[in-house]
């Protein structure tokens, strides 16, 4: 235990506003109760700060780890000195707010197997028997949503927020979410015996797979990094508008529910599996790794094995869920201030591991945008050795007062990216010093900018390497102009060589930007180049992705493309013309500011000169069903069948009517007719509604 204790006060001791914490207020040790209301009341306001940054702003400045901590010494010193306590708040201000209409709760925790065991105690003693049947399933780690159905038709999509009424979502989330049916399926034997209105509590999330690929996409432009999947989920579906956060890919799981008026329609399920199967019958999203276990050894065997299991699923987690299985004994149990009797969440602590931070260095973006990452002495975490761990922005460094030496606490936030989630200061040397931030670029020595309300440090000098490294090596990119012999160290030695300072200049022909190489890589490198040429004007949308235009990825691109006709024209355009291309309001905002930006007017004029942007082909031939035949079978949920085959049409697809030797590809919507069976004689693939959304990257 003495690990926790010990970062516990080390993270009251970093935090400014608790000054009334301090080790001599452990549980156990007298203290007057004036000092302990004093301390309790100044840690109220700092969890409620923290509530909002995570539940608000989905921009949490401590770790799970140090909130929890904070929790448990609240509890503490409540149980010292009772008094009401509060629940999180998750509404922004910025949606409508709709009422739920039985409240959304929260869940009580337990950290130990003891407080798991101390939970079946209770449960036992009141249902009056040990053979209680539980429910354990992972605790999936989004934001937590309410979705009321109304004769099988969806009406709304909101928030918890405190509990009461939330932010009203639908719009996003059915933009956002392919796995939220509109319409509920009919059952099994055709009836439509849907309850007359039923609110399904669940869960939106982020896959790490989902996570990984923006990441890494952000990491080769040399971007911060996402924080964890949780934040990025939240932020989705919160976006003011979804064209700010297309390519984004949501998930929905459901695992509960609040109101069910039955009408005409079914009643409400009487275990936990059944509610699962009624889920999955009506097209919803469940739950997977789900176990049953009776008993408290059952139980804590099955919470052991999901334990170990955790790291296996595509899906954030922190932990396990604990539920009573059949509704009746729900019942029994009932409803407490904190959250259902019946239901406790086990949360698993990340891995973690301290070492010492051996230095910062700074990474330049291809627009100057500094990130730190932490230079850790390499420890053992996960299974992998961590060396190097992401610190997000300058602001991080600051508020944890982090210092070269000190001794950190490392985890693998969202399962993926080591992170900091602490310092222990009491081991921190007498002569440490507060972090000497750099005011000049490390790649070129420019001086800094900081922009107004934003965390990050600039490098302002257009012609700084890095940043022309970096818009190079964006441009080389898969999703762009794919040169995929132009590498890091190559890209690095072309800017060193100084007649490269962009990548226009790769298209001037000009002698003196292979000077540095062998003849056999000038030629390679020539020929890449000629081939990227044939590709930036056969596809607009890979130049365009190719300029890294802030907010812009291959989608927002497509729009582009479409929408001018080459680069001359784009870089006229203003704000409103942007959005009629279709872009979200924040891009949009941002491309404007960006194209009047002087270097980037002459970037564009150098593309230009080269040859490059003057027109480009689009639309159909770089959608994603280019070239395919399509024949969609079977009702969908999303879409009639018109709005289906427009956007098919949209995304360069023949559709047909009839499998036929053409076919190239089925859509199997529900109750799909003999043209599926048709299609798996023939060999056609066939994919399901969810997929096609996907491929669709539909917002
Ligand atoms: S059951 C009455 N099951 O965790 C609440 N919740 O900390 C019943 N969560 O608000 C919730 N995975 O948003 C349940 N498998 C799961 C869950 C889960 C994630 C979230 C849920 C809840 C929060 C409580």
């Amino acid at each position: 235990m003495m690990p926790l204790r010990l970062a516990w006060w080390l993270v009251l001791a970093a935090s400014p506003g608790v000054a009334a914490a301090s080790p001599a207020a452990s549980p156990g040790i007298v203290q007057d109760e004036s000092a302990t209301r004093a301390e309790l009341l100044a840690l109220r306001r700092e969890i409620a700060r923290h509530d909002e940054l995570y539940f608000r702003r989905g921009a949490p400045e401590i770790s799970d780890f140090e909130y929890d901590e904070l929790k448990r010494r609240l509890r503490a010193l409540e149980a010292a000195a009772p008094d009401a306590g509060g629940v999180g708040d998750d509404r922004t201000g910025a949606f409508p707010v709709a009422r739920h209409g039985a409240p959304m709760l929260s869940l009580d925790k337990a950290h130990t197997d003891e407080e798991l065991g101390a939970f079946h105690a209770r449960i036992a003693s009141r249902l009056g028997r040990e053979d209680v049947v539980y429910r354990v399933e992972p605790k999936y780690d989004g934001i937590a949503v309410s979705l009321t159905y109304e004769h099988g038709r969806l009406l709304r999509v909101v928030t918890r927020g405190d509990g009461s009424e939330g932010d009203d979502l639908t719009a996003n989330a059915r933009v956002l979410l392919p796995a939220l049916p509109a319409r509920l399926s009919a059952s099994a034997e055709g009836a439509a015996t849907w309850p007359a209105r039923v609110e399904v509590r669940g869960e939106v999330f982020m896959s790490l797979t989902e996570f990984a690929r923006l990441n890494a996409e952000r990491e080769a432009a040399s971007e911060a990094l996402h924080a964890s999947p949780r934040n990025l989920a939240v932020g989705t579906l919160r976006t003011h508008d979804p064209a700010d956060v297309a390519g984004r890919r949501l998930e929905l799981v459901c695992f509960g529910w609040g109101v069910w008026e039955r009408g005409a329609g079914e009643g409400p399920p009487e275990t936990l599996a059944s509610f699962a199967a009624w889920l999955a019958e009506r097209g919803l999203p469940v739950a997977g790794g789900v176990q049953i276990a009776e008993g408290r050894a059952g139980m804590l065997a099955a919470v052991a094995a999901a334990r170990a299991a955790s790291a296996a699923g595509d899906f954030p987690t922190d932990g396990v869920v604990v539920k009573l299985e059949r509704v009746a004994d729900q019942h029994v149990l009932g409803v407490g201030p904190a959250g259902p009797r019946w239901a406790v969440a086990r949360k698993f602590e990340p891995e973690r591991a301290s070492t010492r931070l051996l230095g910062i260095t700074w990474q330049v973006g291809r627009t100057g945008v500094l990130t730190p990452v932490a230079e850790l002495d390499p420890v053992a975490l996960g299974g992998a050795t961590v060396a190097r761990a992401t610190l997000h922005n300058a602001d991080e460094i600051a508020r944890r007062d982090l210092r070269v030496g000190d001794t950190v606490w490392v985890a693998r936030a969202g399962e993926i990216i080591p992170a900091i989630v602490g310092v222990d200061k009491t081991r921190r040397a007498v002569a440490s010093q507060p972090y000497d931030f750099p005011d000049t670029c490390p790649a070129c020595a420019a001086a800094l900018a900081r922009e107004d309300g934003r965390a990050a440090w600039r490098c302002v000098n257009a012609a700084c390497p890095a940043q022309a490294a970096r818009r190079i090596a964006h441009w080389a990119s898969p999703s762009a102009l794919d040169l995929r012999g132009l590498g890091p160290a190559l890209i690095d030695k072309l800017v060193a060589g100084g007649a490269v300072r962009g990548p226009a200049d790769l298209y001037r022909d000009d002698a003196a930007v292979f000077a540095d190489l062998g003849s056999g890589a000038a030629r390679r490198l020539r020929e890449e180049i000629a081939a990227s040429r044939a590709r930036a004007k056969a596809d607009g949308a890979r130049l365009l992705t190719g300029l890294g235009l802030p907010g812009v990825g291959r989608e927002s691109a497509r729009k582009l493309a479409e929408s001018f006709g080459g680069l001359a024209e784009l870089a006229q355009a203003d704000e409103a013309r942007l959005r009629a291309a279709g872009l979200g309001r924040a891009t949009a905002q941002g491309v404007a500011e960006h194209l009047a930006r002087a270097e980037v007017r002459a970037e564009f004029a150098a593309l230009l000169a080269a040859g490059l942007g003057e027109t480009w082909e689009t639309s159909g031939a770089a959608g994603v069903f280019a070239g395919q035949t399509v024949v969609v079978t079977g009702r969908l949920a999303r879409w009639t069948r018109a709005e289906v085959e427009a956007r098919l049409a949209a995304a360069g697809a023949r559709v047909a009517s009839d499998v036929t030797a053409a076919t190239t590809l089925v859509v199997a919507g529900e109750a799909a007719g003999s043209a599926r069976e048709q299609a798996r004689k023939r060999g056609v693939e066939i994919i399901d509604e969810a997929e096609l959304v996907r491929r669709l990257e539909v917002r």
